[in-house]
């Protein structure tokens, strides 16, 4: 078998995805015209060519504008099907999906309709299987950290109606100046709800390995996005693994981001026993899915099937699953 289908076949679980990243320019062409918008654009190729940009900052300044053509609780269902409809053909058998709540409310969206089409998905994958296939699928609801700290609050608030609709909070959009300390206050209120935590440490950003030590120390996550930086110093690395906490690392997102896919990185913390995973961030917009995401770790660092088997194991193991459901799928 070749190492494509084999990755495809791996069980293995996405945890670093952005539902908003999976919009496609077909399904984003659909939604506007579905709702009446003039994107500009009436090809996919047009759209694709929108998708343009060299870091964090450049990347979100198409992102979230790209929201607008979401409006209704079925352009929000229709999204996360898509995603959740390719995520089984790569082999997921578990997705903890992000998404931007404040993207959508601070433009009139109102967030009942947003956990609605959204949680409406989650559910019925969680029945009946997507494409006969069987997966788990949660939402984890992201605050924007450039947004206010009373902003990630009343988001907070707003989502306590529909807490059992959501797994876990993290933090995301763009860190420069916009410290995890911000948000102390939020993230405790939320860890005394019952959530699970985690935050975004962007790649190589100013203050990256700072940031990280304020989500070990002072946040406590239970998860980190990103944070391959910790390599720059071996006692986070030695905390980190000792706490068992997964470390949700986006190569292709990377490569686009920062010009480098931080391979040698990934590689290093697998074999400090870290539990890194692998995951596509925002695939439509980076142009590949999870199983990319594999192959192209493969082809840049030289691995074959069993190192793509451990991570597929450590994607798994750094899941919120139970005890039991993770042995089930291990
Ligand atoms: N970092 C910060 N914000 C984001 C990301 C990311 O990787 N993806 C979508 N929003
Ligand atoms: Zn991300």
């Amino acid at each position: 078998m070749d190492l494509a289908a084999l990755v495809r076949r791996l069980p293995k679980a996405e945890l670093h995805l952005h539902l908003e990243g999976t919009l496609e320019p077909d399904l984003k062409l659909a939604l506007a015209q579905r709702n009446g918008i003039d994107i500009g654009q009436s090809t996919v190729e047009e759209v694709r060519a929108t998708y343009q940009f060299d870091s964090l900052a450049s990347f979100l300044a198409v992102y979230y504008p790209a929201m607008e053509v979401l409006q209704t609780e079925q352009d929000f269902y229709d999204l996360a099907m898509a995603y959740l409809r390719r995520a089984v053909a790569d082999g997921v058998r578990r997705a903890e999906m992000f998404f931007d709540p404040q993207a959508h409310t601070s433009r009139g969206v109102p967030f009942s309709t947003v956990i609605e089409g959204y949680s409406r998905a989650v559910a019925e994958a969680n029945l009946a299987g997507v494409d006969g296939q069987p997966i788990s699928a949660a939402l984890i609801m992201c605050f924007l950290r450039d947004h206010s700290a009373e902003s990630a609050a009343e988001t907070l608030t707003a989502a306590i109606p529909y807490q059992d609709r959501i797994l876990g909070v993290g933090l995301d959009s763009d860190e420069r100046d916009q410290p995890p300390a911000k948000f102390a206050e939020t993230f405790a209120k939320a860890r005394e709800l019952g959530f699970k935590l985690t935050m975004h440490c962007d790649i190589d950003q100013p203050g990256s390995i700072d940031n990280i030590r304020q989500v070990l120390e002072m946040i406590k996550v239970d998860r980190i996005d990103h944070g391959t930086n910790i390599v720059e110093d071996a006692a986070l690395v030695e905390l980190v693994r000792d706490r068992g906490l997964g470390l949700t690392c986006c190569p292709i997102s990377n490569s686009f981001v920062t010009d480098d896919m931080k391979a040698t990185e990934i590689v290093d913390l697998l074999g400090r026993g870290v539990r890194v995973c692998l995951n596509s961030d925002d695939p439509a917009y980076f142009g590949g899915y999870v199983a990319d995401n594999y192959l192209a770790l493969a082809q840049q660092a030289d691995l074959g099937p069993e190192e793509m088997a451990q991570l597929a194991r450590k994607s798994i193991e750094a899941s919120w699953l139970g005890d039991a459901e993770k042995a089930a799928l291990l």
